[in-house]
């Protein structure tokens, strides 16, 4: 292993609201977390991630942040964050929290009170320019009252911040401290190239490219002086004992743009997206595997998250996700696990009178949102009548209950896969097409992306038979 403890861990996302419910009311909590931590351990992750738990009028479930230092009642109390912080770090589990920085509800005090923290301009018929929101419609609107726009890079109900005001920077530095002063390890920064905008708010260039979070922007996002927090608050964690973390979500479509967050007295790392926007293909995934390697110090893995569709729909099947999970767990670096992929659900097709998030609401229908990978995961093949994303009857099969010590079952896949998760040098090696091959350390890891079946020798760990992907000791 590594020196620092971060480098080749394995983070499991916890989507808080859809984890584990301890009181009933078909959202989860914080105790149903800690209540769950045998089974994290069992499982073999190092790290949890918890997504915001903090007080929230839940217009973007959670992202829309209007305290940043105590915990919303509907997830607990800070007493039950202490518990479980300290319940994890008793299993050696780290945890990083979720920080939400470049906006903040508009229920917060400071947006209810003189708004000086925000990015407003008085006045005028027209927004202050072309910004579209992320979500549909323009990213900026009008307050009547005050007679100005604010801007919303998301929803309305989300104002960004405005951090040329050092009175933000000094908020969220105590911010900060509270958290880790709180035992946290690190941060999971949302809409981290984003802080800060272009100060002429010019207009972006058009057409606008709208497939992923404003990905390419030029003038709303990924401007130099964003690059001063991070040196900031690289001093900060670093003056806190125990490789605390900054992990960025530096969204871009090139890996090339998130290099430099990733200087040395900045961000510890940033989500690689790459392969969450590959198909399952080789050669595409290959391209990207190189690519990220290329273009970054330390590359992280992700196949799935809270905002995107999970990749037994994704990819095709379940055979494929499953051959996905070891390809995954093989590559060098942190890898982000989101809760729920480890039994392999599936994107869930919900009726529109269920769907909640607000994307879907925005864009009137256009685009469905990210609820589907958002239902709470199925502990028991009693699913839990009343979550609040309902659950389909075939999970019962796919529950931990279900799933637990049943030979070849995804939860035992990756069980086994965390235990025998190799570590060293990664090196491709020559394969035929529709295949790839890699050493790891003394590991070679083999994927098939065909309905071939794959004649190997010597497997310690196999997917399936076809559309698989094995492990094979070097030795
Ligand atoms: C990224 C988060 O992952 C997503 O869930 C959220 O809606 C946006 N940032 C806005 O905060």
């Amino acid at each position: 292993m590594s020196e620092r403890w971060w480098e080749d861990a394995v983070f499991y996302q916890v989507y808080v609201r859809s984890f584990a419910d301890s009181n009933g009311d078909g959202v989860g909590d914080l105790p149903g977390i800690t209540s769950r931590l045998d089974y994290l351990d069992d499982l073999g992750v190092d790290a949890i991630w918890l997504t915001p738990f903090y007080p929230s009028p839940g217009a973007d479930h959670g992202y829309d942040v209007s305290d940043y230092v105590d915990v919303d009642p509907l997830f607990g109390t800070v007493a039950d964050f202490d518990d479980l912080i300290g319940a994890a770090h008793a299993r050696d589990i780290r945890v990083i929290v979720d920080i939400v920085p470049n906006h903040s509800s508009s229920e917060h005090e400071w947006f209810k009170g003189d708004r000086s923290r925000y990015v407003t301009v008085a006045g005028g018929d027209e927004p202050p320019n072309n910004w579209p929101s992320n979500w549909g419609g323009p990213a900026w609107t009008y307050d009547e009252e005050r007679g100005h726009w604010y801007l919303h890079l998301f929803a309305p109900e989300q104002p960004d911040l405005d951090w040329n005001e050092r009175q933000v920077r000094d908020d969220f530095d105590g911010i900060l401290r509270f958290w880790l002063d709180r035992g946290v390890d690190g941060f999971r920064i949302d809409v981290a190239h984003g802080l800060v905008k272009k100060a002429s708010l010019a207009d972006e260039p058009e057409p606008f490219p709208q497939e992923r979070f404003s990905s390419d922007w030029r003038t709303a996002i990924d401007q130099p002086e964003v690059h001063d927090i991070y040196r900031d608050w690289n001093g900060l964690v670093g003056e806190y004992d125990g490789d605390r973390v900054l992990v960025g979500e530096v969204v871009f479509s090139e890996q090339a743009r998130v290099a430099p967050y990733l200087r040395p007295d900045e961000l510890h790392m940033a989500f690689n997206f790459s392969l969450v926007f590959q198909p399952w293909d080789a050669e595409r995934i290959r391209a990207s595997i190189d690519e990220s390697l290329a273009a970054l110090p330390i590359v992280t893995w992700v196949l799935e998250n809270h905002d995107v569709t999970r990749i037994v729909t994704r990819f095709g099947g379940e055979r494929q996700a499953r051959a996905a999970a070891l390809l995954l767990l093989a590559l060098p670096g942190p890898v982000f696990v989101y809760q729920g992929q480890e039994l392999g659900l599936e994107e869930v097709d919900l009726p529109d009178e269920a769907r909640q998030d607000p994307i879907f609401r925005r864009t009137r229908g256009e685009r469905t949102g990210r609820d589907g990978c958002r239902v709470p995961i199925p502990w028991t093949r009693a699913l839990q009548p009343n979550a609040w994303l309902p659950q389909p009857p075939a999970w019962s099969e796919k529950s931990v209950e279900a799933q637990s010590g049943r030979h070849g079952s995804f939860l035992e896949l990756y069980r086994r896969a965390l235990e025998l998760r190799p570590h060293g040098p990664f090196a491709w090696r020559e394969s035929p097409p529709g295949t790839l091959m890699f050493d790891r350390g003394d590991m070679t890891c083999l994927v098939h992306f065909t309905d071939e079946r794959v004649p190997v020798e010597g497997v310690v760990l196999a997917s399936d038979e076809s559309n698989t992907a094995v492990w094979m000791s070097g030795e």
